[in-house]
């Protein structure tokens, strides 16, 4: 049993769901990773002679690496902006690209784009959803849900969603349509504040291994 995570290696936090097969690809690429990974083991460290490897829900990353118990991760615009962790981001990935938007059912448009004083918005994006509407000056009542938040207009849950949408193939299966886009989202390595600067020898190297391969392609 893991108790304490071996020092003389660095932390890396891997999200696990839509952004991991891309994120276990760019690390083995770029050697980072030097055995295979799936997410749908049980073990949640694996070990590498350099790394120690935590497989953790993608919300989890932003405050494992925040905290410092993993001195970097992967995790999307989303997320970072939901959660504002105080991390540095020093590369994007260029992978997990998708848009967070409103979206609604098509006869509800009207009713979007008339002005309403207030919105009941289903969300498992909270604090993105109370800022960008607060900006708008439109008052709302969030619903968080945690998954499957297109099923919230469907049902009367509530008038809108805000979600993120990759494919849009959820939304067309589901009659929906996109309402308002609020801003693209893609993956970015997120790294400690304090390892930047004391393990700054080990880190910089993954970080210039990164952007090269992001150059290259
Ligand atoms: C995400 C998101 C949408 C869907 C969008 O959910 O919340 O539901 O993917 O992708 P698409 O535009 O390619 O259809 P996810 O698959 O992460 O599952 P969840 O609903 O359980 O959060």
């Amino acid at each position: 049993m893991v108790r304490k995570l071996p020092q003389d290696r660095l932390t890396v936090a891997l999200p696990k769901g839509r952004l991991f097969d891309q994120v276990i690809s760019i690390f083995s690429s770029v050697g980072i990773l030097d055995k295979p990974v799936r997410q749908d083991t049980r073990k949640l460290v694996i070990q590498t002679d350099r790394f120690n490897f935590l497989l953790v829900r993608a919300k989890d990353v932003p405050t494992y690496v925040e905290y410092g118990v993993a001195d970097m991760g992967v995790a999307g615009d989303d997320l970072i902006l939901e959660m504002k962790p105080d991390v540095y981001i020093p590369v994007d990935l260029g992978v997990g690209v998708c848009t967070i938007m409103v979206a609604g059912l098509p006869e509800d448009k009207d009713k979007y784009f008339s002005n309403p004083t207030s919105l009941r918005v289903a969300t498992k994006y909270p604090n993105i959803t109370r800022d960008f509407f607060g900006k708008k000056g439109v008052k709302v009542q969030v619903i968080e849900l945690y998954g499957s938040i297109e099923l919230a207009p469907l049902v009367g849950l509530a008038d809108f969603i805000v979600d993120i949408v990759e494919t849009g193939r959820t939304l067309k299966e589901n009659g929906l349509v996109v309402i308002e886009q609020i801003r693209p989202s893609s993956a970015k390595l997120i790294v400690n504040r304090a390892s930047y600067k004391t393990k700054n020898e080990s880190i910089m190297p993954i970080i210039q291994k990164l952007e090269n391969k992001l150059v290259k392609g």
